[in-house]
């Protein structure tokens, strides 16, 4: 197959080209570059089973006039900040609304019938009473991220019924691990480093959230790509998730743990959630990706274990 994946220089989208050049796919990555490093797919660049377009998906005249067909996309490409969304709402609006829309007009362009969409199940149902939280629980978003994510699966959905496709969406919840230059794991390690003796942790400690390993991810992502073709609906959605979850206290001593650092002082920026539009719960049921037979490998020590060393090396490096 000829594979298109948008952002596929960044985070997660690196591991999947990872994955899918095992499977002798003809992958074409485009990437503006916002935020993604080429140094994550060099080697597949170099050895020629990978073609990369640095554009910007938002661009009309290449995504409609110059891209070609492909069989199938992976649309990971986004401004995947949550926190940033707030100050900055038009930017999760800009690349992950318009973004979308624009990757679903070439999709008409071309007739081409199967995409993949990388949403988020931490921020699209919000604030809910009930964990975990199952697919069909509605959307309420509290961040402008979040109400990006969800109005492109709504679009996604739209799409799909009018003009034949299959499409299905991955929600994510917090993806963590080697390449990520994001999020609690990354803040804590950068931190402790400066200052060994005193952590700030945002928020009063309380919010507890599901983190997954990428390489557990690119298993569930993989597997709702190979049962796309068959979807009985034009439309589906799998959470994507670890059973687990922990506190941002429990997050704090694990990675001071691996970090081999003792009586760490705490101080708390206070209140229920971290930030303005920081989901404080989540906890996603992954039923339905098990019925697909996901089986999580990596927990989320050893997740921790991996990523540490994967950043200690970066700092050496
Ligand atoms: N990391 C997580 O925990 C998480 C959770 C939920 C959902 N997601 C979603 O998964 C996807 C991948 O996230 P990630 O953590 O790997 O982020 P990332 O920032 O590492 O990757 C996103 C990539 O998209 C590129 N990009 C952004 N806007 C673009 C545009 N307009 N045109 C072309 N390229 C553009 C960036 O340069 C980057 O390489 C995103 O859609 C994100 O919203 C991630």
């Amino acid at each position: 197959m000829k594979i298109l994946i948008t952002g596929g220089a960044g985070f997660i989208g690196s591991h999947l080209v990872d994955a899918l050049v095992t499977q002798n796919h003809h992958i074409m990555v485009i990437d503006s570059l916002i935020d993604g490093h080429l140094s994550n797919i060099q080697s597949h660049i170099d050895s020629g089973i990978c073609e990369f377009i640095q554009a910007d998906i938002r661009d009309r005249k290449i995504m409609l006039e110059e891209l070609p067909k492909v069989d199938m996309i992976f649309h990971f490409a986004a401004d995947p900040d949550v926190r940033n969304s707030v100050p900055n709402p038009m930017s999760s609006y800009d690349h992950n609304m318009n973004g979308t829309m624009m990757i679903l007009e070439y999709m008409r362009a071309h007739n081409i019938k199967k995409m993949l969409f990388a949403s988020s199940g931490g921020t699209i149902y919000g604030e809910v009473d009930e964990y975990p939280i199952f697919e069909k629980t509605q959307f309420h978003p509290i961040s402008p991220y979040g109400a990006s994510k969800a109005g492109a699966e709504m679009y996604l959905s739209a799409y799909a019924h009018s003009y034949g496709f299959k499409i299905a969406s991955v929600r994510f919840a917090n993806i963590f691990g080697e390449r990520s230059r994001h999020g609690v794991g990354w803040d804590f390690y950068h931190h402790l480093k400066e200052n060994p003796y005193e952590l700030t942790i945002l928020g009063d400690g309380t919010q507890q959230k599901s983190y997954m390993h990428v390489s557990d991810a690119i298993q569930a992502v993989l597997l709702v790509s190979e049962q796309i073709e068959n979807q009985k609906k034009p439309y589906d959605a799998f959470n994507v998730g670890s059973e687990s979850w922990y506190t941002v206290d429990e997050i704090a001593q694990i990675y001071e743990r691996e970090m081999g650092l003792e009586n760490v002082n705490h101080q708390y920026t206070g209140g229920s959630r971290g930030w303005v539009g920081d989901v404080a719960k989540m906890l996603l049921s992954i039923d339905k990706l098990k019925g697909l037979g996901f089986k999580e490998q990596v927990t989320f020590t050893e997740g921790v274990h991996r990523y540490v060393n994967w950043m200690e090396n970066l700092t050496h490096s």
